[in-house]
């Protein structure tokens, strides 16, 4: 059966239901889900999220039929001082992406990845990266839209796409 969502960027008002899918991203693992405060209350993935949205951030958000939101998938540029997991330099932005979980393996989150693609190389962006820990397979639908490791931290490592 077809399924019917579509993208839209996202909007200053979507912060909330961005910070939502960063506690998706870090919840990746079925069995010991943080709650959403908690998740939250750690820097290392409130900042993906924090004051959004600023200037240079950009993303977009897939909604259902009724225009409810069912995942989303941004970049954001971390300062050096105050990297993100897969902080690469200056002027690479890092992507985070999430989808709700009933809506899971329905394509959504490869289209959303490939919009934030096309959309960064719009901009002139030369690459994008991001960090996945071991064993989430979304790594998988990471390798097949281009990216690749790059570099191997603690549980973790950090992919990036070359767009052009
Ligand atoms: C990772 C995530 C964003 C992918 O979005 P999605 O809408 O489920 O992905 P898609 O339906 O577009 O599927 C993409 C590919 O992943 C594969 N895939 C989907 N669900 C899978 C699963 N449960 N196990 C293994 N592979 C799976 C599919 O085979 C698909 O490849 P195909 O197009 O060749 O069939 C989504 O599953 C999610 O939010 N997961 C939890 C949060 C997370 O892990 N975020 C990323 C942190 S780095």
């Amino acid at each position: 059966m077809p399924v019917a969502f579509r993208l839209r960027p996202a909007t200053q008002a979507d912060g909330a239901f961005l910070a939502d899918m960063v506690v998706e991203a870090a919840n990746w693992r079925p069995e010991g889900a943080r709650p959403r405060h908690e998740v939250l209350s750690y820097p290392e993935h409130s900042r993906y999220v924090a004051g959004w949205m600023r200037p240079g951030d950009a993303g977009f958000v897939a909604v259902d039929a009724q225009d409810a939101p069912i995942g989303a998938a941004w970049y954001r540029m971390l300062p050096r001082t105050d990297p993100g997991f897969g902080y690469v330099g200056t002027g690479v932005p890092e992507l985070i992406i999430g989808v709700r979980p009933i809506w899971r393996a329905h394509g959504v989150g490869r289209a959303l990845l490939q919009r934030l693609c096309e959309h960064a190389r719009a901009e002139g962006f030369g690459r994008l990266s991001l960090s996945v820990e071991r064993g989430n397979f979304a790594r998988t639908l990471y390798r097949s839209e281009g990216f690749a490791v790059t570099a191997a931290g603690v549980g973790r490592d950090t992919m990036v796409k070359r767009l052009r």
